[in-house]
């Protein structure tokens, strides 16, 4: 197919995507700025997530809290730039939707003001006002379960979730409401591919995993995690397709050493001014 014949992806294409439907797994992938937009948009991602890994994997910070919706609505803007063909989420903050409706209405439109063409957001029951909120300005809404970052400390760390009889039951009655409210697809994040699969099971619309096994319509990795790029700590599921972040020093290293021999620039890496302005600027023959 060329590029030309190659249509933008939308909501509601990636909402029909069901594989029991015959569809194949969603490609999901995030990036945080214009370069890498175009990068995953040439290999043929379905979906763009400008996640508030961004925190974490472009910004340094400990953890995904760090970002606002300023901070978050600057790098979907960036990555909107590259005019990708994969539908662009916008992340939502934390503290973007959880004060009040309105508030997370006023922020989702920030996001897609900014480029996005969906937004996405973490937990179940206790979002629902702000996802249908959202979804009744007519904005299209990712859910996010199980390992939500954003709630690390009442989680008390990094964990995988719904381990037990009740946790997994009160997570595939989340992902029922999310889908009755209207989202477009559920991320399930770091849970027993089990629950993963009767979440699956269990609602029509695409379920998008990242550590949750191999049922989900869809796989979702962080781009730096997959290209060897990021400092954390790597979790069972991320499988390394590069190791860019050796090849960044490598290069670097190379050319640090060759400004210190003298090697860089050659020559031909230099502009050449003409005769007559060499002998003007030829020692002595500068007269101020
Ligand atoms: O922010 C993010 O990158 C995410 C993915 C890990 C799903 O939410």
């Amino acid at each position: 197919m060329s590029d030309a014949e190659r249509q933008n992806v939308t909501a509601p294409w990636i909402r029909s995507q069901k594989r029991r439907n015959g569809a194949p797994p969603i490609v999901m992938i995030t990036a945080y700025d214009e370069p890498f937009a175009r990068y995953v948009d040439a290999a043929g991602v379905d979906l763009i997530l400008v996640g508030d890994t961004l925190a974490e994997i472009v910004l340094g910070y400990d953890d995904t809290l760090q970002v606002d919706i300023k901070v978050m609505t600057h790098h979907v803007a960036a990555v909107a730039r590259a005019r990708p063909r994969a539908l662009v989420i916008g992340d939502m903050p934390w503290m973007s939707y959880h004060l009040d409706p309105y508030d997370a209405v006023r922020n989702a439109a920030a996001l897609i003001r900014a480029g996005a063409g969906a937004v996405k957001l973490e937990g179940g029951s206790l979002r629902l006002p702000a996802v249908e909120a959202i979804i009744a300005a007519e904005i299209p809404v990712m859910g996010h379960l199980g390992l939500t970052p954003q709630s690390v400390h009442a989680m008390g760390g990094y964990r995988v979730q719904g381990r037990q009889v009740d946790a997994a039951k009160t997570l595939i009655h989340d992902a029922e409401l999310l889908a009755e409210a209207g989202c477009m697809a559920i991320v399930l994040e770091g849970v027993p591919e089990v629950l993963a699969e009767r979440v699956t099971e269990a609602i029509d619309v695409p379920t998008i995993g990242i550590g949750a096994g191999p049922a989900c319509d869809g796989q979702v990795l962080v781009l730096h995690d997959l290209l060897g790029m990021s400092k954390r700590s790597r979790p069972k599921f991320v499988r390394r397709y590069a190791e860019l972040g050796d090849a960044v020093v490598d290069a670097v290293g190379r050319y640090c050493a060759d400004v210190r021999s003298g090697a860089f620039p050659s020559d031909d890496e230099a502009y050449h001014g003409s005769a007559e302005l060499r002998g003007a600027l030829s020692q002595g023959g500068h007269s101020g």
